[in-house]
């Protein structure tokens, strides 16, 4: 491989008209995962993530608070912020749609479009709620009948502009069927040539400053503002707009932006713009409570530092990845974060830290011997090693993240498996010298295989990963494909003092 490759990734930008959630946290996580995992690969990442700050909703939350809505993205952007910081979050970049650098670059794009004639003025028609200050759809109904909330609605036409998107709709069906690998999970692709069956509408990008004046005006036209979408997609280009980085590996989203945003507005923007469509759009599924969407109104939000308060960040790290398979849904409940805590992270991991720490203090005064006997349950010990060695690196390449943690902990139960047939505190017991070189053996083993534990999980818990290498006294900055080999030695490093990677906790 080589080792210079470029790797650009990012995460949808996140509303400003909330608090952060699980969902937000998740997404988030995942990249963070696939981003330090392909720095541990040798690449050389960029990875953007940022707020969404334009729109109606920010706009009328502002109102409400009475305050400026730069003055409310502001506060939430800090929460976000926070987000990222308690989560760990590696990112490059933190792009918010209000950035100068930013609302340059989608004039910029605007004005290149009308100049070509891919804007163009006409009118829309559509039914608008006055009371909700916004444009509904068919859909939001209930029943035929426009809920309470919408108070009177009526179906109105104003001038508004327009972006040529039908022209392009049998071009992206090609390039769709083409490129197998463009969308991340591959059944994904179905949905997105099921809509584009339906004949594509123009996409309407403008709404009236009368209205809507908590956007970006168009650089054509200043009695209009840019409606949601072209401003929000173009974040990914405009972050890298001096650099040499696009177009990007991969942009993660959850799946309810997939169709249209990502797989038809996207690359048609770009597309009529000359620039390379992104490699991959990575689409993850969605955090349910029992079975059914987290609510406001039901009170089922997850607040995810409330979370890592309470487990640490690298548990909810864990336990998101290791819960959810990418591309799928799962249900979010807090008994299973604490069964997974207490039996894997708790019992397995954290006791097989302990033991090793205490074995090493009690019988070898702190210091890593050496290595040199091979009898068969070191045979079996390197054998499980050898058998997920190459598995799980492709499981990550792959986003098959849960499945490679998995076997991961399959490996570190064999560990403590090894300890209980190896049971030092027996050897330390026997006079025969035999004895003596099994039982430093076994240290050095623990020592080697906590080494390739540490290493391997680094992307998902970076801290506990950092803690466990340096306890045992292995170098940092660790490559996944030179370093994750049994065999290194580590005779001779000073282990660290004793300690608990995981409290016990009540539930
Ligand atoms: N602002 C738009 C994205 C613009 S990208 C150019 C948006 N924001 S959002 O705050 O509603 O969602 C941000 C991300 O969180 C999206 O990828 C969305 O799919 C994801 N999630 C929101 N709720 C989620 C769950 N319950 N579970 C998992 N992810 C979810 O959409």
């Amino acid at each position: 491989m080589n080792n210079q490759e470029n790797f650009y990734i990012t995460t949808a930008i996140d509303y400003a008209n909330g608090s952060p959630h699980l969902g937000h946290a998740y997404e988030k996580v995942l990249t963070d995962v696939i981003a330090r995992h392909r720095r541990l690969t040798g690449r050389n990442v960029h990875f953007l993530t940022g707020l969404d700050e334009h729109g109606q909703k920010v706009q009328q939350g502002a109102e409400k608070e009475n305050i400026q809505p730069q003055a409310r993205c502001d506060l939430v952007a800090a929460e976000f912020l926070t987000l990222c910081r308690d989560l760990n979050i590696s990112n490059s970049d933190y792009i918010r749609t209000t950035q100068t650098r930013h609302k340059e670059y989608v004039c910029k794009l605007l004005q290149k479009l009308f100049n070509d004639d891919l804007i163009y003025k006409s009118e829309y028609t559509g039914y608008y709620s006055k009371r909700a200050e916004q444009f509904l759809q068919e859909k939001d109904q209930i029943e035929g009948e426009w809920p309470e909330i919408y108070g009177e609605v009526e179906e109105i036409t104003e001038e508004s502009y327009f972006f040529r998107l039908a022209q392009y709709q049998e071009w992206l069906i090609e390039f769709l069927e083409a490129h197998d690998s463009f969308i991340f999970p591959r059944f994904r692709k179905n949905q997105v040539l099921e809509f584009l069956k339906e004949p594509l509408n123009d996409l309407c990008i403008s709404r009236p400053i009368e209205r809507l004046s908590w956007g970006i005006p168009l650089p054509f036209d200043q009695k209009f503002v840019t409606y949601v979408w072209f401003d929000a997609l173009l974040n990914y280009i405009s972050a890298v707009a001096d650099q040499d980085k696009w177009p990007a590996d991969y942009h993660v989203i959850g799946k309810d932006i997939l169709v249209p945003p990502h797989a038809v507005y996207w690359p048609i923007i770009l597309k009529a713009c000359n620039k390379e469509l992104p490699k991959h759009l990575l689409v993850h599924g969605f955090w349910n409570i029992s079975g059914k969407k987290m609510s406001k109104s039901a009170g089922t939000v997850v607040n995810p530092l409330d979370l890592v308060q309470k487990f640490g960040t690298d548990s909810f790290r864990y336990f998101v990845m290791r819960e959810m398979r990418v591309g799928q849904d799962s249900d979010f409940s807090q008994d299973q974060f604490f069964i997974r805590y207490t039996s894997e992270l708790a019992n397995d991991l954290g006791n097989l830290v302990s033991r090793f720490l205490n074995m090493t203090s009690r019988y070898a005064d702190q210091i890593i011997p050496a290595s040199t006997v091979k009898e068969e349950a070191e045979v079996e010990l390197i054998q499980n090693w050898q058998k997920l060695e190459n598995e799980v690196f492709q499981q990550f390449e792959d986003f098959q993240i849960q499945e490679g943690l998995d076997q991961i902990f399959e490996f570190i139960r064999s560990l403590n498996r090894y300890i209980e047939t190896r049971a030092p505190w027996k050897l330390a017991k026997s006079e025969e010298t035999a004895d003596k070189y099994r039982l430093q053996t076994c240290l050095a083993s623990i020592a080697e295989g906590l080494r390739l534990c540490a290493l391997l999980l680094n992307p998902v818990m970076p801290k506990i990963s950092s803690e466990i290498t340096k306890s045992i006294g292995a170098p940092d900055n660790q490559n996944w494909i030179q370093d994750a080999h049994w065999g290194s030695s580590l005779e001779g490093s000073n282990v660290g003092e004793k300690m608990i990677l995981f409290p016990r906790l009540e539930l």
